[in-house]
């Protein structure tokens, strides 16, 4: 038997690069290793953008495209929709009853994020709420590993607290603790040497088209003390070799590395060479991605049969915590 793995994604804007190489990536590698189940997690998004849930829709359907022609395989994997299985809902309900406020209000995101996004109101008890219903997305499953960056760490933490405190109150080994999988994701950086993100307005989207992801990178900030061609740079300061080092050769890597310091290329040639790895590495996906588009009844099939391969799994467990909390 395989170790079961979950790890959700927030469909709150277009899928870019960083969210393919960081961690997309990873997942299709993970599917061959573990039994992975991979959730599509649209309440999450609903938790910062309730007021304006339109777009979430697009989001999911660009989601679930995605997964796909990166690489994730139904047949391997279970990709699923948070929404659909409700499950997820009832144990958030349960698991809020035992989850000391406290706790909550130390999660660093939680302070973070509403200092950091202004033009929204994220003072609701919802949000606060949010790793609530991330570990009943992970303790409904019994998953052992979760796929996550290291910003994921407090809601996985609290997600082992969680599971602690249930087994403390109710304990009869229905609820595992389970562990971070840090992979080691590199950190995407964006257009203008910021961490690539749809908040930043930096990104390059898989959605994209060729010509516009040129474009992206002819424009995109360099070290900014190569002023003229004749300036060395330091390509550790260069958020076009930070780009390099996810999509390029290790041997183009050294090269522009070197030639970089002593001005032995000039950043047009650079960025060249990178908009032509990034090109070549996403060409098969678009492929993909149009005979999806082209195929919606296909897409329609894939995640119905994960919803319910997800739910079956799901209620099991469901079953196991009613009874201890004296519901059934
Ligand atoms: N909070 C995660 C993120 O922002 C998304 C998420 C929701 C998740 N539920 C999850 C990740 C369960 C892993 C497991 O990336
Ligand atoms: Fe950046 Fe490449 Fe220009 Fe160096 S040569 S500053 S790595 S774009």
């Amino acid at each position: 038997m395989k170790d079961r793995v979950l790890s959700g994604m927030q469909p709150s804007g277009y899928l870019h690069l960083g969210n393919f190489a960081g961690a997309l990536k990873n997942w299709v590698r993970a599917q061959d290793i573990y039994d992975c189940f991979y959730c599509i997690v649209d309440w999450h998004a609903l938790t910062s953008n309730y007021a304006n849930p339109a777009p979430i829709a697009d989001y999911k359907r660009d989601m679930l495209i995605n997964f796909i022609a990166a690489g994730l395989d139904p047949s391997k994997c279970t990709i699923f929709l948070q929404s659909v299985v409700k499950q997820h809902a009832e144990l958030h309900l349960l698991l809020s009853m035992i989850t000391p406020l406290g706790w909550l209000e130390r999660v660093p995101t939680y302070k973070e994020k509403q200092t950091e996004i202004k033009d929204k109101d994220l003072n609701t008890y919802g949000f606060l709420g949010y790793p609530v219903l991330q570990a009943a997305d992970i303790l409904i499953y019994r998953a052992r590993y979760v796929p996550v960056g290291v910003d994921q760490i407090p809601h996985l933490e609290l997600t082992r607290e969680l599971a602690r405190r249930f087994e403390f109150l109710y304990g009869k080994g229905i609820l595992i603790e389970p562990e971070a999988l840090l992979t080691e994701s590199p950190k995407v950086a964006g257009l203008d040497g910021r961490k690539m993100s749809k908040s930043y307005d930096n990104a390059v989207y898989l959605s994209d088209t060729p010509e516009l992801i040129e474009k992206k990178i002819r424009t995109m900030m360099t070290d900014p003390a190569r002023k003229r061609r004749t300036d060395k740079g330091d390509p550790e300061l260069c958020p076009v070799y930070a780009l390099h080092k996810i999509f390029s050769s290790a041997e183009e890597i050294g090269r522009v590395a070197a030639a970089c310091k002593t001005a032995g290329i000039g950043c047009i040639d650079c960025k060249r060479i990178l908009i032509n790895n990034i090109l070549k590495e996403l060409e098969p996906l678009w492929n993909k991605r149009h005979e999806l588009i082209n195929n919606p009844s296909m897409l329609d099939d894939i995640l119905n049969e994960g919803n319910k391969r997800a739910a079956a799994e799901a209620e099991k467990t469901m079953v196991d915590i009613r009874e201890a909390m004296k519901l059934s």
